[in-house]
């Protein structure tokens, strides 16, 4: 104890003087730019359409980070909806796009992430999605659902285009009169099918004016009208039993449904419409499928599913079992008999889900899978690792996931080395329709795409290349900045592990071994900053140490697991809780208690209380556990400076330890000057020994200087600061820059945001902007090393930074996002 007190009067002093500049000096306004943290994809594209007229007017939908549109002269895709603020963040997810045939400029939204909500919308625009006007919804939506890998339930009448309809989850089939303004329900369908997954596919037929093919993903739930939604009829031979030669083994699973359920359609030009069918909704747990092709003209349906007696190359033996479904279907603009379909679920391989391409309407088809992988494989279709790159070279080499041990069914590392898997929930595939060599295909990380799909046909591999960049889709779990070392940036997101990032604008390789399906915590050495610590629920047993958590020691180059695990954290853990070390990087504090970022998104499970956070000297070859701090607390930091020193806030209680953990010295908060009920993460300075700021909510921004003994409020009444981090200072103050998310003060103009101060709290101004919200930030992180840069990690539009415009004087406000938008 006697070491910091000593420090404390010194800090006294220093405080004083501080203070003393910061009343008189303020926080310049600037002007803010904002850009993408390049880690390219990361998450579920759920559809890709393109318009029929327009060439390169394409859009992707995703799961939880909205729509975005494909801009050829920018050779990226442009987010349309980063004006979404916190207050509305279950609108960051697309349940549906609908573009208007006869106007390529009018583009509709169906947005709402999960059906427990009832904040959903229509987002219409008449320029692209550059603005939009918004419309409440009158029924629930679920981009984020089961089912949202299937066709686009939103479609606009083309021989009417103020109509639209509609499939919706619960509510059956809707329709507009005025763009998507007001809804009516069409009660004269016959099968509302409100089973959470509901309607899935609307298809105007282009040639017939009242022809509409409906798809409710139910057995048999495939309907028609010819005259406009007045009647209907359930469209005649359309499968209502599974073919009993699917069921190979009377023994095994069986299907889920009685009969094969409509996941997506296609309707050709020559009048064929393809209907790719599964067992269960999808994405996952799909075990039955097939494919078939209703010829409207004839009224002849035909099973056109892939199988060994129609496919080159033959199917790769022994297949899996179940073999899966379908869900992926597009359709050539040009040539109706042109067609490529895509398995969903056949997984655990081998053999693993393929994209199949005919050339005479289903037929015969080519399992394009299986030619793109090199030989050799064992059924794990992959694109050799050099393919994983955008195609002017910029490297994706994050979609190796390392070649790690763990998700050995859905998801990421193919157990090739060298191969990157082929993909997973391949539900989106695009056949461009004003270049049908060019074909798309979205995973749940990605989209790949080539220009030479016709390679197939000569029975040789399409070259391939990832067309991703601009989606980012991450969900932001934990970010540090450390002072110095070849990365200003560290992040964990969710279900891709995390990165350096050497370079902000490249995407980065992805951390090495172990790999955690969500990387939830990190922290860097303050005196040693090539240490870093991160921790991330992992679920593979690894021999040699805990899969958990690791340690490097040549900023993340190479990674060493901790020895073993803290007791409350295993394979089974969904969060790891919360790891630090020390400013000497020497020693390791770690709580098995959540650090909860959004509680729609993490359900809570406390943490048994047995011991204080754990400490260890030997990178978790022992862990001891403490005296004087008794439960797992999650406000948990290190000093920066003062080597040993650990910090941690629990239910009104100030803890401190200056002999690296063993033991904390206690507190009670109101003793020190903190509101009573203080509860946050201590920011620490990266100057100065014992300086730390709490972000304590409607009570605004607390501060010490002495280590916590006393504590001051810095900002004024009415200051909400939700989160707080700290950044490199102004030219000419003394104190770092602060960052809070909330509000400073009370006034109207303080809308609630992200907001600097370069004066320690006493003055603010805000860097985000309305159109520059993202759906909120998780986390906010300053950077030592750049005066008025925040990293804004985001809940499913990846990590954004603003930096200081250069040049722009703070009175033209912020720079517009991309593309103007
Ligand atoms: C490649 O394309 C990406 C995305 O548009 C861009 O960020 C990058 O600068 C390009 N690289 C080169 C070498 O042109
Ligand atoms: C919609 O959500 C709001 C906020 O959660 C709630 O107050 C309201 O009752 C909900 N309305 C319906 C119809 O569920
Ligand atoms: C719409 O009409 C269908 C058919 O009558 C009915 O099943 C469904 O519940 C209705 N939807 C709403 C929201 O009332
Ligand atoms: C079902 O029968 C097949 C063929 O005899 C066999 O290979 C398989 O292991 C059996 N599955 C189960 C779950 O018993
Ligand atoms: C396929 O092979 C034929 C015959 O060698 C050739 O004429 C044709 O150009 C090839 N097509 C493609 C797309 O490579
Ligand atoms: C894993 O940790 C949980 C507590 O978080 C505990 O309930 C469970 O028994 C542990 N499992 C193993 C295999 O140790
Ligand atoms: C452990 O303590 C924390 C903080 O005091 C509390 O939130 C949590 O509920 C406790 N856990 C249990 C299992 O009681």
């Amino acid at each position: 104890m006697k070491g910091w007190l000593q420090r404390v009067a010194v800090r006294l002093t220093v405080a004083l003087h501080v203070t003393g500049v910061a009343a008189g000096a303020g926080t310049a306004k600037h002007a803010y730019q904002f850009n993408s943290v390049a880690i390219t994809g990361g998450g579920y594209i759920t559809g890709i359409v393109g318009h029929p007229t327009e060439k390169n007017l394409l859009y992707a939908r995703t799961d939880i980070g909205s729509t975005y549109r494909w801009e050829q002269q920018a050779n990226k895709w442009i987010p349309l909806t980063d004006f979404i603020g916190p207050e509305d963040e279950n609108l960051l997810g697309t349940e549906s796009v609908a573009m208007d045939p006869t106007d390529p400029n009018r583009l509709y939204l169906a947005q709402g992430r999960y059906l427990t909500s009832n904040q959903t919308a229509f987002f219409v625009s008449e320029d692209r999605g550059a603005t939009f006007d918004t419309y409440p919804a009158p029924f629930a939506m679920g981009a984020n659902e089961l089912g949202r890998n299937n066709g686009e339930r939103l479609a606009v009448n083309p021989f009417n285009p103020k109509e639209l309809w509609m499939g919706t989850r619960n509510a059956g089939l809707m329709k507009s009169g005025d763009r998507a303004q007001t809804w009516s329900n069409m009660t004269s369908f016959p099968d509302a099918a409100a089973n959470g997954i509901g309607i899935t596919f609307v298809i105007f037929d282009p040639e017939n004016e009242g022809t509409v093919y409906v798809g409710a993903c139910v057995p048999g739930g495939l309907y028609r009208t010819t005259d406009g939604g007045e009647t209907w009829e359930s469209l005649p031979g359309q499968p209502t039993e599974w073919d009993s030669s699917l069921l190979v083994y009377p023994n095994e699973t069986q299907p889920q449904s009685t009969a094969p359920q409509p996941m997506k359609a296609a309707l050709a030009s020559n009048g064929a419409l393809y209907v790719t069918y599964a067992d269960a909704p999808g994405p996952w747990g799909v075990s039955y499928g097939g494919v078939r092709v209703y010829n409207t003209i004839s009224s002849k349906w035909t099973d056109i599913t892939p199988t060994a007696d129609n496919t080159s190359p033959a199917p790769y033996t022994p297949q899996a079992f179940p073999a899966g479904g379908y869900c992926g279907l597009s359709v050539s603009m040009d040539d109706p008999n042109t067609v490529v379909v895509v398995s969903l679920d056949r997984d655990p391989g081998p053999a693993l889900d393929s994209m199949y391409l005919s050339r005479d309407g289903g037929r015969t088809w080519k399992d394009v899978s299986q030619l793109s992988t090199p030989p050799g494989s064992g059924g794990y279709w992959g694109h050799p690792i050099a393919e994983a790159a955008l195609a002017n070279g910029t490297r994706v080499d994050w979609l190796s996931f390392n070649w790690g041990p763990q998700w050995g069914g859905y998801g990421a590392p193919s157990p090739v080395k060298g191969l990157a898997k082929f993909g997973w929930w391949m539900t989106a595939v695009l056949i461009d329709p004003q270049n049908p060599d060019h074909v798309m295909y979205a995973t749940g990380a990605t989209i790949w795409s080539t220009d030479t799909i016709s390679h197939a046909d000569n029975d040789t591999a399409p070259s391939w290349y990832v067309q991703a960049q601009g989606i980012e889709e991450t969900v932001a779990l934990a970010m540090i900045s450390p002072r110095s070392g070849p990365a200003n940036l560290f992040s964990g997101v969710g279900d891709i592990n995390g990165f350096r990032h050497d370079d902000l604008g490249a995407p980065q390789p992805m951390l090495g071994l172990p790999l955690f399906s969500n990387l939830n915590t990190l922290d860097w050495a303050g005196q040693t900053p090539s240490v870093i610590v991160r921790g991330g629920p992992c679920g593979h047993e690894y021999e040699d140490g805990c899969g958990n958590a690791a340690y490097s020691t040549n900023t993340g180059t190479d990674w060493v697991k901790f020895a073993t695990c803290i007791p409350g954290v295993n394979t089974s853990s969904t969060n790891p809780g919360v790891i630090t070390v020390d400013a000497s990087g020497k020693h390791v504090v770690w709580t098995s208690a959540m650090n909860v970022l959004s509680p729609t998104l993490q359900a809570v499970t406390p943490p048994a209380n047995d011991s204080g956070p754990y400490a260890s000297h030997d990178w978790g070859k022992t862990w001891i556990s403490p005296r004087g701090l008794t439960v797992q607390t999650s406000h948990l930091s290190a000093d920066r400076i003062q080597p040993k020193t650990f910090y941690a806030l629990n239910e009104g209680v100030w803890y401190i330890s200056t002999d690296a953990g063993l033991s904390y010295k206690a507190y009670k908060a109101k003793d020190t000057g903190l509101p009573a009920d203080a509860a946050a993460d201590p920011i620490v300075s990266f100057e100065r020994a014992g300086e730390i700021w709490l972000a304590l909510g409607s009570k605004g921004v607390y501060h010490t200087t002495n280590f916590g003994r006393r504590w001051k409020c810095i900002t004024q009444k009415g200051t909400v600061a939700e989160r707080l981090t700290v950044g490199a200072k102004a030219p000419k103050k003394k104190t770092p820059a602060l960052f809070i998310r909330g509000h400073p003060g009370r006034s109207q103009k303080t809308p609630h945001g992200v907001y600097r101060s370069d004066d320690n709290g006493a003055s603010w101004e805000r860097v985000d902007d309305d159109s520059h919200r993202y759906g909120g930030f998780n986390l906010i992180q300053g950077d030592p090393r750049v005066h008025g840069r925040v990293y804004l990690g985001t809940g499913g539009r990846g990590i954004v930074y603003a930096d200081i415009a250069p040049g722009r004087p703070a009175k033209q406000g912020n720079v517009p996002g991309t593309m103007g938008i």
